[in-house]
């Protein structure tokens, strides 16, 4: 669940927000519409905590964890494909980077010995052993084949990184996603691999797309970005379009 609650911003002269009120609920898509420089992207980066609003909150179910498409291509060049998958969940990656640190220490003592039976037991409780597959399968259902999970980052086309960082976003099964134009350079098979996925996925979507017929398929409900202003409407597109 996301609360959203008395939400401004300004930037400037330009008032973006004004007391947005806004709940959020798992099992829906949000598909997030309005004209271009509404404010939908900024929106998406207040819910993600990237852009601090002049008032108001935004308050997240307490151990929810929120997976956000990353937009900076270039970002993650020195890592391995499989690897940027994997930190999409911070925790988990913090954890096998750790062990492996640890694992490798020629004078390996008793409190390092402790340390990893702590990391190997939050690790399996994150279903640590199942990470590597789980990727796997997310980059090879987005049509990322396995010839490239060992490749680096640097080594992709711009189009496959896009790929993988959308795989990333995906990775562990967050509670909410926050996809700011995922459909951007992905071919017709990995826009439908997707929309299944996101049909599929149990937590809270929410997700700006110019893609009508992507919205149509995913969206539950259209949070409508007009003046100021955030109304949520029940229903996809094509039924906001013709009821309003
Ligand atoms: N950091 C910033 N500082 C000042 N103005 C900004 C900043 N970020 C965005 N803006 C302005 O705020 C408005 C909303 O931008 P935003 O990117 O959120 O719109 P959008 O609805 O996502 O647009 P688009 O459909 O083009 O993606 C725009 O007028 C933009 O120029
Ligand atoms: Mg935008």
């Amino acid at each position: 669940m996301i609360t959203v609650s008395n939400i401004g911003l300004r930037f400037g002269e330009r008032k973006l927000f004004e007391d947005v009120n806004l709940k959020f609920t798992p099992g829906n898509c949000y598909g997030v519409i309005g004209a271009n420089g509404a404010g939908k992207s900024t929106f998406l980066k207040i819910l993600a905590g990237e852009i601090e609003p002049d008032s108001g909150e935004v308050v997240i179910a307490s151990g929810i964890r929120m997976s956000i498409l990353k937009q900076d291509h270039y970002q993650y060049d020195q890592c391995v494909v499989l690897d940027t998958v994997i930190m999409g969940n911070q925790r988990l990656h913090e954890i096998i980077k750790e062990k492996e640190e640890l694992y490798s220490k020629p004078d390996f003592s008793d409190d390092d010995g402790m340390k990893v039976a702590e990391l190997e037991s939050e690790f399996a409780e994150m279903n640590g052993w199942e990470a590597e597959s789980e990727a796997s399968t997310l980059l090879q259902g987005l049509g990322i084949g396995t010839d490239l999970h060992d490749k680096l980052m640097s080594e992709l086309q711009g189009a496959e990184k896009v790929k993988v960082l959308l795989a990333q976003a995906l990775f562990g099964n967050p509670g909410i996603l926050i996809l700011d134009e995922p459909t951007n350079h992905l071919d017709f098979k990995s826009i439908t691999w997707l929309e299944e996925f996101l049909i599929a996925f149990q937590g809270i979507v929410i997700v700006v797309t110019h893609d009508r017929h992507f919205v149509n398929k995913i969206c539950t409900h259209m949070a409508d970005v007009d003046f100021g202003k955030i109304k949520l409407y029940v229903g996809n597109y094509d039924f906001w379009y013709e009821s309003s």
